[in-house]
């Protein structure tokens, strides 16, 4: 049984014997069962729901708890959740309570990203799957190859890892494909950035080989202007450095800082 729910039926028996015994008087029981449902009840639902505060069984279900069927039937033509790549996974997920907790009061967040708990469902349902379709449908959030092992850094789990990070991010990929689909190589869940990352020295020559040049380098664009602007008419596209340095691509060298118009 849920502790909140052991502790509140301890109560209720102990306030009945102590009541029916006249232990306590009516007064005193008004200001117990004031805290008693105030622990049942813990906190003010968020600003979005605020409006079913009077409606418990709106997400509560007796024996249930928060019953997964409500939410969906409010939710389920939620067209903008389903559209977006990284959160349509909501079409086929079983469960929403561990990333969108409530009773956080008024102005909480509602929702927060749990990719463990992704892992977690991804790898059960993996379990459970014999080679039909349900397979399927999960690999596209584990990846179908588990890896083994060590994860690959120590700023991710092993069980994050085995998650199809591009299917939910590609969108997201700063590297023009360059890095491939492996993101948990390199990231972590929680941001983007990579605190020990430094980045090659400003006067490297290989800067191609993590970067790729912007489709207009490739036509008329590239003679006219880029390499007018940079005064360097006869460089070759591949040849980053003799134009840009690290600070920024409009950053141009020997030339200061290059405005669109
Ligand atoms: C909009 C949906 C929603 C409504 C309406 C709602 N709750 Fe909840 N409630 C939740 C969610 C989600 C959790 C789980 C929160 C968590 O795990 O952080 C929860 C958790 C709880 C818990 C903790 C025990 C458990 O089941 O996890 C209690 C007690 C509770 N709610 C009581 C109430 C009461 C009393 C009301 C009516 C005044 C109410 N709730 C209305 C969504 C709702
Ligand atoms: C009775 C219908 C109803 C139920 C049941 C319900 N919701 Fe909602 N929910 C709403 C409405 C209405 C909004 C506000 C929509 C808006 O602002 O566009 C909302 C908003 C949300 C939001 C967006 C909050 C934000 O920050 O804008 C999330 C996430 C959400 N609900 C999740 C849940 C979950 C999880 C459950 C089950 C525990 C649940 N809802 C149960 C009607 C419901
Ligand atoms: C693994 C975590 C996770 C689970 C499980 C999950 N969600 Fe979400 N949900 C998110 C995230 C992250 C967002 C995006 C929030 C954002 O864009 O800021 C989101 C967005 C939403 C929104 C739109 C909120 C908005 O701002 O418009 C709704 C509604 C919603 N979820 C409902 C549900 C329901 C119903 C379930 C259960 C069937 C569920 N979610 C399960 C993580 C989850
Ligand atoms: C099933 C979809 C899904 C998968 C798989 C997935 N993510 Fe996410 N991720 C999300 C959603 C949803 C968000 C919330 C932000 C948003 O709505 O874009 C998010 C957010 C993030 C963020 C931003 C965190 C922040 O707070 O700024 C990072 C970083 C991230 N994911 C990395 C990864 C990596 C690395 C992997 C692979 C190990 C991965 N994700 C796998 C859905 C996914
Ligand atoms: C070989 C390693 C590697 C791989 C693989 C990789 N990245 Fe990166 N990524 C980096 C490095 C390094 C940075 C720079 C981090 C920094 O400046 O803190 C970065 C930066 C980013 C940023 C910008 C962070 C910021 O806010 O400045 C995003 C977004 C991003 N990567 C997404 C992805 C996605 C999505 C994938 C998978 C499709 C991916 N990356 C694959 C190494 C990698
Ligand atoms: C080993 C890989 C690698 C090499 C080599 C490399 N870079 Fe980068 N560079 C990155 C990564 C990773 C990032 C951060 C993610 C991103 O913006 O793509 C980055 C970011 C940048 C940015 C910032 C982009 C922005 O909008 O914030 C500039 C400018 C840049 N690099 C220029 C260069 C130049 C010029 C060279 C050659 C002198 C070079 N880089 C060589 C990996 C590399
Ligand atoms: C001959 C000089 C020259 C070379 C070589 C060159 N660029 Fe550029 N690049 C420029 C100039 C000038 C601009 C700004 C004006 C413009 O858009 O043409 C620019 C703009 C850019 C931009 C910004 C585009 C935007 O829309 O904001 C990126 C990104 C970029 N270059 C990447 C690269 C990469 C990667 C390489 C090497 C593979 C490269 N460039 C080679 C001169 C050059």
């Amino acid at each position: 049984m849920n502790r909140k729910l052991l502790i509140a039926v301890i109560v209720i028996v102990g306030l009945v014997v102590a009541y029916a015994t006249g232990a306590i008087s009516p007064s005193t029981t008004e200001t117990i069962s004031h805290t008693l449902h105030r622990s049942v009840n813990p906190d003010s639902l968020s600003a979005a729901h605020a409006n079913l505060t009077g409606n418990c069984q709106a997400c509560h279900t007796p024996v249930v708890g928060v019953d997964t069927a409500k939410c969906i039937l409010c939710h389920a033509n939620d067209e903008s959740i389903l559209q977006r790549q990284p959160t349509s996974f909501h079409a086929s997920i079983g469960t929403c309570k561990e990333c969108h907790r409530e009773h956080q009061g008024l102005a909480a967040k509602l929702s927060k990203m749990d990719h463990s708990l992704l892992a977690t469902i991804g790898m059960n349902s993996l379990a459970k799957a014999d080679f039909g379709t349900q397979r399927q449908s999960t690999s596209t959030m584990i990846r179908d190859k588990l890896r083994i092992g060590m994860p690959p850094h120590n700023r991710i789990t092993l069980e994050e890892a085995t998650l199809d990070c591009a299917s939910c991010h590609s969108n997201d990929d700063q590297h023009q494909s360059l890095f491939g689909t492996d993101c948990a190589q390199c990231h972590a869940t929680d941001r983007w950035t990579i605190p020990e990352y430094k980045h090659p020295s400003p006067s490297s020559t290989n800067c191609n080989q993590c970067h790729q040049a912007p489709p207009s380098h490739y036509m008329m664009h590239f003679k006219m202007i880029s390499a007018t602007v940079a005064g360097k008419p006869h460089a070759r596209v591949e040849q980053c450095n003799q134009c840009h340095q690290t600070t920024s691509w409009n950053d141009i060298k020997n030339v200061g800082w290059y405005k669109h118009h």
